[in-house]
Formats: C-alpha cells, sequence, structure tokens
C-alpha cells in the first residue's frame, strides 16, 4: 500500500516535468538580453511575413472576375490607414528577419513543403543560412527597402505607386526564397 503512494507520488511529480519537456522548446535561451530571437523563422513567414504582405496586395489593383473588373482601393482615410499599420508591420518584420540566432524552424517544426523534391527542408535551409548569413540579412534588407516604398506609396495615398512597388516587394520575397529555399542545387529531398 505503501508502495503504490510513494510510486504515484513519484508518478505526479515527475509527470508535470515529463508533460513540459516534451512541448517543442523555442531557441530562445531566456536571457537577461535583448533582443533574443523566440519564433522560427517559418513562424514569422506564417505569422507576419504572408498574412500582412496577402493583405496588402488584395487591398489594391485591379480584379478581373467573372462579373467584370474590379479597381480596388482603398474607400476613405480610416482604409489607408489599415494598410499603413500593415506597411509598418512588414517593414519591421524585416529587422526580426536579419536577427542573427533565429532558427529557421523550432524544435518539432517542419515547413510546409518538407520532402517535396526542388525545396532544401529545413536542415538544408538551416545550413545555408548559418553558412551565408550576411546573404541572408542582405536579403532581409532589400526586402525592408522594398516595405519602406510601399509604406511611403500609402503615406501618399497614391494607388499606381502602390501597384508598382508591390511589385517589387514580391521580387525581394522571391530573392531570398529562390537563394535559401529553392536553390537550383536543391535537388534531393532533405
Ligand atoms: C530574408 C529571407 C526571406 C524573405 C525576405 C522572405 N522569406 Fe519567406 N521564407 C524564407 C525561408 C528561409 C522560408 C523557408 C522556411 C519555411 O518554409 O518556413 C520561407 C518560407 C515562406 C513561406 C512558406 C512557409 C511554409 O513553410 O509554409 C511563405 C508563404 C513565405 N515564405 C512568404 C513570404 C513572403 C510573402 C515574403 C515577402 C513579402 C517572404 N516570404 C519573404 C525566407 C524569406
Amino acid at each position: 500500500m505503501k508502495k503504490t503512494a510513494i510510486a504515484l507520488l513519484a508518478l505526479f511529480t515527475l509527470w508535470p516535468l515529463s508533460a513540459c519537456q516534451k512541448q517543442p522548446q523555442s531557441n530562445a535561451q531566456t536571457s537577461s538580453e535583448l533582443p533574443q530571437p523566440v519564433a522560427s523563422v517559418h513562424d514569422l513567414m506564417l505569422t507576419i511575413v504572408d498574412p500582412t504582405a496577402d493583405s496588402l496586395w488584395d487591398s489594391v489593383g485591379t480584379i478581373v472576375t467573372k462579373a467584370g473588373i474590379e479597381e480596388r482601393r482603398p474607400k476613405n482615410d480610416a482604409e489607408w490607414e489599415v494598410l499603413r499599420q500593415k506597411a509598418i508591420l512588414l517593414t519591421e518584420s524585416a529587422n526580426l528577419l536579419a536577427l542573427k540566432g533565429r532558427r529557421v524552424v523550432n524544435p518539432g517544426q517542419i515547413t510546409s513543403d518538407t520532402g517535396i523534391e526542388g525545396v532544401l527542408g529545413p536542415e538544408g535551409i538551416q545550413k545555408e543560412v548559418d553558412a551565408h548569413f550576411d546573404q541572408f540579412r542582405d536579403k532581409a534588407l532589400a526586402f525592408q527597402l522594398a516595405s519602406i516604398k510601399t509604406l511611403r506609396a500609402i503615406e501618399k495615398k497614391d494607388p499606381e505607386e502602390f501597384v508598382n512597388v508591390g511589385g517589387q516587394l514580391e521580387r525581394a520575397c522571391e530573392g531570398c526564397h529562390v537563394a535559401f529555399w529553392y536553390p537550383p542545387s536543391a535537388k534531393t529531398k532533405q
């Protein structure tokens, strides 16, 4: 009886510990100094970079549907302000990408297309980023400069300029992806 009680006690004391250990750990070392990266590059792509860029691209332009041609424009100052806030978020996200030590994925994460031929898997991307971090940071800078141009077009409330720089922004995304995510050398599955 006593033994069972001790065993149970041990189980309940250890259980929360092992449950915690199973959680994927972020790469933060809980250091007392900032900046320290917590999210992975993958997290940043999915939570900030991609949704923010998409909502900007979707908000201005000529959309052709079966119903006809729709010229999408912000209708008033409040709508321009929403775009401005998104452009600020995108611009600052480049600084987050440029932070040294951020992992491509945190333990337990995989990228959405891991295993697909022609793309590097997380380990392959990590190797490339570690070996060429200056280049990765340059790509983040090009992305920031395109985001700043987008911000300026929004501040001027100029839809034509916005559409122009929207193309540059897309090329800045691709510039990093083609170097670090699906470079020509990525022929093998990871
Ligand atoms: C400085 C480098 C860099 C820039 C700039 C960048 N990305 Fe990425 N992105 C990556 C890397 C590395 C991956 C591969 C890791 C991954 O799949 O999450 C990636 C993956 C992605 C993914 C796939 C995530 C997944 O696994 O499902 C999307 C979507 C994405 N990026 C969108 C964008 C968009 C949109 C922009 C520009 C507005 C952009 N990225 C700019 C580095 C960058």
